[in-house]
Formats: C-alpha cells, sequence, structure tokens
C-alpha cells in the first residue's frame, strides 16, 4: 500500500517531561545518592499537601501502592474486595498478590465508574475493602460509597492512579477515602516515568506501607547514612517497592508545571466537547457534574452502536486511516483469559461492564496536543459517522 506522506498523525500519547524535571534528575544523577532520601522525602510532603491529605509513602508503581496497602489492612486468603471489573488488570493483580479475591459490582454505564447500589450487594462478611477506581480522572461516588463503606465497617481504599487532578465535592480523591493510591506511570497527569504513592489520614498505614516497601526494616539506607549508626531491624514481611531518588527528583521538576498541564488539558478536552456536541446523535460525551472535578487523564467517548453501521474496533480503524490513534479504557478484566480462567463466579460477566467495554473509545489527551489537532480529530470523527451513521 502507498503511504500518505500528507497525512496528519495525532498519536494517542505523546510524553514530554519539563525542563525542570531534566534539571532535578540531572542533579540527582550527579549528587553520589540514589535510593531514596531527600527527593523522595521532599515529593511525598508536596503530594501530601496538593492532595491535602496528612500523609504519604512514595513506591515503585501504584500496584506495589495497592497491593501494601491491602496487606497492611490485613489481606489475606479467604478475605474478598469489592471493585470494578472496568479497569486496568494492575489493580486486580494488586488484590491477588495481597491474597484476596476480587469481587466485581457492576458499573454505572453513564460514569463508567463502580455503581455503589452494586457494591452493597457484594459486600459480605469477607469484604477487607471497596476499591473503586476514578476512571479517566472523573471521581466515583464517593458520598454514597462512604456511607456503604462506614454502615459496613469496611475500609474504603481508592484506585486513584487516574485522579491526581481531580476533585470531589471540592476536596480531592484522598480526603474521601481511608488511603488512596495515585500513578506516576509515563502516561499519568503528573509522571515519574513510573511510581506511585499512598495518601491517607491513618499514620498507620502509611507507617506500615512505608516499612513494607524496604523489606520491613525499620529504616532507610539514607536514615541510618544521617545518624552514622548501621543497625536495624525487619518489623514486617518485605517488599522491594520504594521509589528511587531519581524518581522522585522527576516528579518533584514535573509538579512545577502541573496546575498548567491540567490547565491545558481541561481546554482541550472543552474543546472535544464543543467539536463533538453536534454529534450526540451518535456519541456519548463523558459526564460533567457540578459536584464532580474531572481530572482529565482520558478523554472516553461511547458509541450508540444501534447508529453506527460498524463496530468499536472498526471505527477505530477508520479514525487510524486519517492518523487518529485511539485507545481502549479498559476490556473489562473478565475477558482477559487468564482472569477468566482464575476467577471463580465473583469475578465474572457484568451487563454494563460488558456493554462498555464494546462501544468505549479513547481520544488523545495531553498537554502537548494542539487545538488544531482535537479540531481534526472532532472533523475525523465526524467524516466516519457520516460514512457509517444510520439515517
Ligand atoms: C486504573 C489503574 N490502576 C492501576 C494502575 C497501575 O499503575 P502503575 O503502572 O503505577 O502500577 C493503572 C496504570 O495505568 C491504572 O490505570
Amino acid at each position: 500500500m502507498k503511504k500518505n506522506k500528507t497525512l496528519r498523525r495525532v498519536p494517542l500519547h505523546d510524553i514530554k517531561l519539563s525542563g525542570q524535571a531534566i534539571k532535578h534528575a540531572n542533579e540527582t544523577l550527579k549528587s553520589g545518592w540514589l535510593s531514596p532520601g531527600p527527593k523522595v522525602a521532599a515529593f511525598e510532603k508536596a503530594l501530601c499537601e496538593m492532595m491535602r491529605t496528612r500523609y504519604g509513602a512514595a513506591v515503585a508503581s501504584a500496584t506495589a501502592g495497592l497491593e501494601l496497602v491491602l496487606t497492611s489492612i490485613g489481606a489475606q486468603p479467604g478475605k474478598e474486595v469489592v471493585t470494578t471489573p472496568l479497569t486496568f488488570v494492575g489493580t486486580i493483580e494488586a488484590i491477588l498478590s495481597a491474597g484476596a479475591t476480587p469481587v466485581f459490582a457492576d458499573i454505572d454505564p453513564q460514569s463508567l465508574n463502580i455503581d455503589p447500589d452494586e457494591v452493597f450487594r457484594k459486600i459480605t462478611h469477607h469484604t477487607i475493602a471497596v476499591m473503586p477506581v476514578d476512571i479517566a480522572g472523573y471521581p466515583a461516588d464517593y458520598r454514597v460509597l462512604k456511607k456503604i463503606c462506614d454502615t459496613k465497617s469496611v475500609p474504603l481504599i481508592a484506585d486513584a492512579a487516574h485522579s491526581v487532578g481531580s476533585a470531589y465535592r471540592g476536596k480531592p480523591i484522598p480526603g474521601h477515602t481511608d488511603a488512596a493510591v495515585i500513578s506516576f506511570h509515563a502516561t499519568k497527569n503528573l509522571t515519574c516515568g513510573e511510581g506511585g504513592m499512598v495518601l491517607s489520614k491513618h499514620k498507620a498505614i502509611i507507617d506500615a506501607v512505608r516499612i513494607m516497601s524496604r523489606h520491613g526494616l525499620t529504616s532507610s539506607a539514607y536514615q541510618r547514612k544521617k545518624a552514622a549508626r548501621w543497625d536495624y531491624d525487619a518489623m514486617y514481611p518485605g517488599y522491594k517497592a520504594n521509589m528511587s531518588e531519581v524518581h522522585a527528583a522527576i516528579g518533584l521538576g514535573q509538579l512545577s508545571v502541573f496546575q498548567s498541564d491540567q490547565e491545558k488539558r481541561r481546554r482541550l478536552a472543552g474543546r472535544y466537547m464543543t467539536g463533538l456536541s453536534g454529534l450526540t446523535e451518535y456519541i456519548e460525551l463523558p459526564p460533567q457534574e457540578k459536584h464532580c472535578r474531572h481530572g482529565w487523564h482520558l478523554f472516553i467517548i461511547k458509541l450508540r452502536l444501534s447508529r453506527l453501521r460498524i463496530k468499536r474496533d472498526t471505527f477505530i480503524e477508520k479514525l487510524a486511516g486519517y492518523g487518529v490513534e485511539c485507545g481502549v479504557h479498559y476490556k473489562p478484566i473478565f475477558e482477559l483469559s487468564y482472569y477468566r480462567e482464575i476467577l471463580g463466579e465473583t469475578g465474572q460477566y457484568l451487563p454494563n461492564a460488558t456493554y462498555a467495554g464494546r462501544r468505549i473509545v479513547t481520544l488523545p489527551l495531553y498537554p502537548g496536543l494542539k487545538m488544531t489537532d482535537v479540531n481534526y480529530v472532532c472533523e475525523c470523527i465526524a467524516k466516519v459517522i457520516k460514512q457509517y451513521g444510520r439515517k
């Protein structure tokens, strides 16, 4: 096939680190100290302030952070975690690695977040936590979830991997939970390259996570160096899951552009909303409610399949033909071979998640995206709909 040289390309992600991130990382690389030290401590403090939480522990990834939180509250075989099936595999891996069983509650078809009524139905005396995911950065229904968790005396632990820029009723996500875990993976709104952080009002959770993340040892190498004392003890069965000083340095640098990056994401999302507003007979736009501040990690549209003569995968292929790269966040977990096989009854087919999984499309959204790119994506969507929409 002949390549069209003039075809415009809009990738799904395009990661650009700030000058400050490169400067901080360079300083650290030359500092002679690469294990967790002052940059990790400064990054934890900065995130606690920004997310209005008392305590935070930086870890190697959100997946590791979720596993450590669950372990710290007593996850073990026989215990269950009620969660959404419309999530990244990391959520489920964390539950399984902590020894517990994921129990899926179906999603709300509009928000794509876990449906609190379903959560209520799925809680049993085996439930050790309820774990919502703020899909795309749109907050779950924390007021109702918290009421349910309080009534049932079950901790509310958020997989807040997408929601570093989100707020619910004016408060960042950790303030509605017993613990929330954010991700600094490469494509996230605030990146360190890789990394995560557990944020909580409970000091005991953060102390346990921090100690477990460094092999269960009472002190870090940096603390021992500062105190000129070599002695240490092991308090818990440990993991190697701490954040490195270099990753924290990148995160600190990225923090200096975080608010302006969020503003760019908001403006780009606003342009998508206007650009696609004439096509709502064929697609549904992301939810927007007054009490929810969307973090705009992802821009997810839902196809109205009955109004189109093509399926979602063909819709994505047609856009790729115009040079627009899209994604799917996510395939429901119970449709992935391994999980379908190993999860019992509790991890099976749910109708809303199945339907959503067939019609969602993630459009490009990142601070380096141009308004003209968004206009182009909207034009291409309009063309595909013109060709394949039912009259
Ligand atoms: C919803 C969700 N949970 C968990 C994770 C895992 O994050 P990490 O890569 O930091 O482990 C991701 C990563 O993309 C995610 O999207």
